[in-house]
This record gives C-alpha cells, structure tokens and sequence, in this order.
C-alpha cells in the first residue's frame, strides 16, 4: 500500500511536471498582458507586454513582417530595410542570378537605392490588430449541427463579420481558426507589393555547412539576407513602380551590440506555420510508427538518385540543387522528429496525461456524460485512418518526386479546362501552364526523372497493399516483365512530355491539334489513373475519417482545456503572429555530452575543407579571421556566430528576430538543434533549442566583408549589456 501510494506520488510529479512548464508556448500577443507577463518578468524581461503588442501606440509588434507568407523578417531602419534569412529571400536571389553575375554564390550588395532589385510577387505583410472574433464567428453554432452545416454558419458568420471590418481602405482582414476550432481570431492586415533586394552573403556563408549541418548544433551559419519595403509617395502600400519610395516605418527594431551571457533573457516574435501539440497518443504513435518513417523512406530513395547524379554531372547540379535542398530539409526533420518522440517518449508521456484526463472525467458524471467516450472514439478514428493514411503519404511523396507526372497533369488540365470552358477556358490554363512548365524545364533532366519513376515506383508497387494501386501501372508493369527499369525506359521512350523543347513547341500549335496529339498519351493516361485509382480508393475514405477526427478533435481541445485547468493552453501554430520566450542555454543531448550555447568564427575555420561544396570559406573571410579584423563586431578577440536558446519556434519562424530584455534585436531565428525537432508534437524543455545567428556576425558580414557599411549606418545600435 505504502509502495503504491509512492508510485503514485511520483507519477503524478512527472506528469504535473509536463503540464507546467516554463518555455513552452507560441503565444498570441493580445494576451501576452493576461497570460504571460508576469513570467516573462521572473525570467528576465525588463519591458512590458504593452511595449510587444499595444494597439493603440507604437510597440515592437509595428516592426515584425510576415515574409511572402512563408517565413518571418522585420525591420530595422528607418527606410524600411527589413532583414530575414538567407534561405527565404534565396529564390529573390536565385531570380537574379546569372552566370555573369551569380549572386548565390558572390552574394550580393546593392550600393544605393537605385541599385536595389525588386521581386515580382514577393510581399510583406504587417499585423495592425488582432481580435478575439469567436463569438460572432460561432453565432448560432449547436452541438448537434453535422460539420458541414457547422461549416456553413461559420462560412456565413464570417462573411457578414468582414463586412463590418473597421479597417483603412489599403488594409485587408482575415479569420483564422484556432484551437482545433473552438475559437477564432480576426487580423487586420498592411500588404507591401514592392520589397527589394539590398544584399545577401555569398552562399558559403549564408548557408554555409548546408544539409551536414543542416537541424545540427553547432552551428556556424550566417543565415541572412536583406531587403527593402518601398511604398507609394503616401508611404501606403502600392504596386511596384520605379517611383516608389523607401517606406518610413511605424517602427525599427534598435539593435544590440552586446550579445548575450548564458540565462539571458529572449523572446521571438513572427509567424510560425503548424504544429500539432494537443494530439491524442493514438495520433502521436502514427506519426512515429506509420508516416514520418514512409516518407523518409521513399525521399531517401529520391535523394540517392538525385545526388548520384548531381556528383557526377555539374548541370545537374546546378539544376537540381534547390530542390534537392528543400526534398532533404523535411526528410532531415522527420528523422529528427522520430528519434526526439522516441528518446523524450513522448507516446508514454501522452499516455500518463490522457490517464489523469480520464480519471477526471470519469469521477464527474456531467464530463463523463461529454467526454467520456472521446479516448476510444479517438483510437478507433486513428485506428481507421491508418492505412489510408499511409497510402496518401505513398501518393503524396511519390507522385509529387516524378516530374513526368506533373508535366502530364498540367497537359491534362488543358483538355479539363477545354471541356468546361472551351476555347477562353483552355487558352487561360494555356497561359498558366506555359509559365510553370518554362520554370520545371529549368530545372529538369529528364535522366534523373527517369532513375526516379524506376525506383520510386518499384516502392509504389511493393509496399502497398494493391487496392491502391494503379491498375493501368500494373498492367504495363507485367508487359515489361516485372522490370523496373524496362517499365520506365518504355514510358519514357514512348512520350516526348520530358522533351522541353518539343512539348513547348507543340503548345505553340492550336488546342485542337494540341488535344489530339495528347490523347493517346502514356504518361497522361498513367497520371489519369494513379489520381483516378487514389481518389476511389483512399480520398473518399480518408476526407470522411478525417471529418470525424476534426470533430473529435476539436472536442478533445475543448475538453482538455476544461478538464485539465492547471495547464496554460496556448493555440497550435497556424501562420499567425506569436510571441515565444526562453533564456539562452546549452544543452546535454546525450550521458557525457554537453553542448555550448555559442559557436564563434574559430569553428567556421575549424571546419574550413578547401573547395568543398558545403564547408568551403570565401578567401575573404578567411583572411579577416587571420587579421581578426572584426571591427566593432567582435569580442575579446573573437568574432560570435550563432547561439541557441529555450525559445520554442517551427517553420515559418525562419527569420524572426531574437530580442533581448529590453527588446533589442540580437539574433536571427533560422533553425532547431536535431535533438529537438520533435518540438512541433512534444517539446521538451532538456533538449528543444532553437539557433539563432548573432547579430553582431550579421554586422560584421554587411561592414567588414561585403563592404556594404552605409547599411548599417542605416541602423540604430545600442550598446550596454542587456536589461542595464
Ligand atoms: N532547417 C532550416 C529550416 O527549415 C533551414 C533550412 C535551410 N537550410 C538548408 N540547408 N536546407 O527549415
Ligand atoms: N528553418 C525553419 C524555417 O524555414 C525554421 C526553423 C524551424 O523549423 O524551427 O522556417
């Protein structure tokens, strides 16, 4: 008995230890005041929350972008220059790069304004409020509503609520939903259309160690890159024009020289894009045991191929390299992610959690009567959703790595549009497709396509059961003899879709002739009947399963908040502006291992490999470190470089701004350390981290190696150690 009670003694402190933790949370900044400030200050923050996030006067929030609606930048001068990473604005470089100038790999510096480029496409979005909207947006929502009547009130809620949207007529509002649904937030919003590029580092800096160091600590990136917002003469947001003006800020981030000692106090402030910590464990295992292993499976098959050529051919290289470094990024993640789940056991942990929800929910006959099915509902759903869930994830991974399938998908869509809209129809979707397919081709060859459909359907076809299979694939698969090899050298001999110059030729004709000379072809009736065969067998299923489980899940939220009143619930990222804080600190991943909090210019020579294509140093660089001529950057004679801290970020946080006490800019967000990628689902305060370049190595890149000093006289420094 005595034993028994100490059990339970202590499992209860480990699970109470789960719930109230310190670091976790990506916080929405209207209720930073409410929710957070009071700890905020314990662990250091000298400011406010008014100074973050304030409506009604200028705050720190007036500074912060959503970059193209894909990562985080913020400004930091007076004229709008705007600061992000290297690897969000690289498309902007890769754009202007040519072989005369190749600004991947000599970075880039543009000496005054008029030598800035502009993006087409390419916005920054400000927040200019934010608002609690669930009331309105659920009017008239019951309980016993199906989902797809729910769905249409909260439809027509939303409709009449943006109607009455007090807003600025260059100002746009959108409703986002937050907790699995049970609340919804509307932001009002400030687009700028003309944001131009002012710099970037050379490749070898900007993303120097690439996929060996890539979701790795120590880390010695200078993840960054620069960026200008024009406006129009109103200093309001306009197209682009070579007459627009460097837009005049509400607000500039001031910038830290001093860096940061180990327990410092910073927070992150941008736009994190999805995370998934309230599932039931049920889901949790899925992810480790079912999803995230399948799609590292086949992307590893990808990858091999892909670089087996790129070794051995310099064109392929080149074409293949962004895409190659964006098919690695999430492979590298999910391997991460299965290894965290694994060592933090975070099915375990869920389970201990779920255990004192149910006990609770059980001793209360009205939350019995609510909730007390919920667990098995939820694990028989998941249970249901298994193996449709691994056939889309098989569908997904494999269709969207052959290049051939999407060429012919794109063709296809020419005959959809024409028989829906004739004539006006196809030569819309013509004109859409020109464009796409001008930008495949770029980066395309035809012999790596081919090495991919080989292996990558070998996969389709082995490791799922064959109701999901294409049956016009099986078909020419046991023509061809059961070899791989032949099956794909047979479709791709037998259509010219992989040929850029005869299928950009051929659109040039007119849609008749076009739609006739497609009809027969191999490679579209393929992709017709792996969409056709996937939509029969798992889409129907899987859209209805995962229906039920928004449902459940979304009285699983609902419950747990209700249920569990100790815990701090904090909305899963969804690409809406949050504000994240911890203090900067090692961390010990493994028995006799400890890592650092800061790497400095020392480690990037450390790891130096002359020529090599992911740790080669620029000369310069080299001999500034020789020198140490760091300029005012330095630090008792050393140059810092990255750092990490207990700030829990995702993607989309790329190119947050790290703040300090006092709200002064010290780092730029770009990446996790391996051992917490698992973050998204369970973090864990031991070992999730998140890297940061050190501002001052940002400064001494922009002044003592591009040269490009009247940057940084632009911008407002402040020295002083932190909180003083
Ligand atoms: N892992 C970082 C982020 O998700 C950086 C990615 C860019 N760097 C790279 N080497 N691919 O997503
Ligand atoms: N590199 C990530 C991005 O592109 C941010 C790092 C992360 O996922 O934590 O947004």
């Amino acid at each position: 008995m005595k034993y028994l009670r100490h059990l339970t003694i202590s499992f209860l402190v480990s699970v109470f230890s789960i719930i109230a933790r310190a670091d976790e949370g990506m916080w929405l900044p209207l209720f930073l005041q409410q929710l957070n400030e009071k700890q905020m200050k314990t662990m250091g923050m000298k400011i406010s929350a008014k100074d973050i996030y304030n409506i009604n006067g200028g705050s720190l929030k007036d500074a912060i972008v959503s970059f193209g609606g894909f990562c985080t930048g913020e400004v930091i001068s007076n004229k709008g220059l705007v600061l992000t990473n290297h690897h969000c604005g690289f498309d902007a470089v890769q754009n202007h790069s040519t072989l005369d100038h190749n600004y991947i790999k000599d970075g880039f510096w543009a000496k005054n304004n008029s030598e800035e480029l502009p993006n087409s496409g390419l916005f920054v979005t400000f927040i200019v409020r934010i608002e609690d909207a669930s009331s309105q947006v659920l009017r008239g929502v019951t309980a016993q509503m199906t989902e797809s009547e729910r769905q249409s009130t909260i439809d027509k809620n939303i409709a009449e609520l943006q109607k009455g949207v007090k807003k600025e007529s260059y100002q746009e509002s959108f409703v986002r939903s937050f907790f699995e649904g049970n609340q919804y937030f509307l932001f009002v919003t400030e687009t700028y259309r003309d944001v131009r590029l002012v710099g970037a580092p050379p490749a070898a800096i900007g993303n120097f160690g690439k996929d060996t160091d890539n979701w790795m600590w120590p880390r010695h990136t200078g993840d960054f890159s620069m960026f200008r917002i024009y406006a129009g003469k109103d200093n309001k947001p306009a197209d682009y024009s070579p007459d627009n003006v460097p837009y005049t800020p509400k607000r500039s981030l001031s910038i830290s020289m001093s860096g940061m000692k180990e327990g410092d106090f910073t927070m992150v402030f941008g736009f994190p894009g999805r995370t998934n910590q309230y599932l039931h464990s049920a889901a949790v295992e899925q992810i480790m045991t079912v999803n995230d292993p399948a799609k590292i499976a086949i992307r590893e098959k990808a990858l091999g191929v892909i670089d087996g050529f790129m070794r051995k051919d310099e064109q392929i290289k080149i074409q293949y390299a962004a895409k190659y470094a964006s098919i690695q990024n999430a492979y590298k993640k999910w391997q991460g992610e299965v290894l965290g789940l694994t060592s933090t056991n975070a099915v375990g942990k869920k389970k201990a959690y779920e255990a004192i929800f149910n006990q609770r929910v059980n001793a209360n006959p009205a939350l019995k009567d609510k909730y007390g099915s919920l667990p098995g509902d939820l694990e028989s759903a998941y249970g249901e959703l298994k193996p449709y869930g691994y056939a889309r994830d098989y569908y997904l991974e494999i269709t969207s790595k052959i290049e051939l399938l999407t060429i012919a998908g794109w063709i296809n869509s020419l005959k959809t549009a024409f028989d829906k809209d004739g004539e006006t129809g196809y030569q819309k979707r013509l004109k859409q497709i020109k464009t796409a397919l001008a930008g495949l081709y770029e980066e395309y060859s035809p012999v790596v396509d081919e090495k991919l459909f080989e292996v990558l359907m070998k996969m389709y076809t082995e490791n799922q059961d064959e109701v999901y299979q294409s049956p016009f694939l099986r078909d020419r698969l046991k023509i061809a003899g059961n070899d791989y090899a032949a099956l794909a050298s047979g479709l791709y001999n037998s259509v010219d879709l992989d040929d850029k110059n005869a299928t950009l030729a051929m659109l040039e004709k007119p849609s008749s002739e076009v739609l006739a000379y497609y009809k027969n072809n191999a490679a579209i009736k393929l992709y017709t009947d792996l969409v056709n065969t996937y939509n029969q067998s798992v889409t129907k299923n899987l859209n209805q399963i995962q229906a039920r489980i928004n449902k459940l899940n979304r009285t699983y939220m609902q419950a747990q908040m209700e249920v569990m009143k100790e815990k701090k619930f904090y909305p899963d990222a969804n690409s809406t502006l949050r504000i994240t804080y911890g203090n900067v600190k090692g961390y010990a991943p493994r028995d006799a291992v400890k890592y650092d909090f800061y790497t400095y210019l020392d480690g990037v020579m450390d790891k130096y490999k002359p020529g090599d294509y992911e740790f080669d140093v620029p000369e310069k660089l080299r001999s500034l470190y020789k020198s140490k001529d760091f300029g005012p950057y330095g630090t008792n004679g050393k140059m810092p470089v990255c750092f990490i801290a207990m700030n829990h970020t995702t993607g989309g946080n790329s190119g947050s701004p790290a703040l300090d006490a006092r709200g002064n800019l010290v780092g730029l967000n770009f990446d996790r350390v391996w051992e917490g990628t698992m973050s998204d689902i369970n973090y864990d305060p031991s070992i999730c981290r998140n890297i940061m370049v050190d501002i001052r190595y940002v400064l001494f890149i922009v002044d003592k190696f591009a040269g490009a000093g009247h940057l940084v006289k632009e911008m407002k420094l402040v020295y002083g150690p932190a909180g003083k």
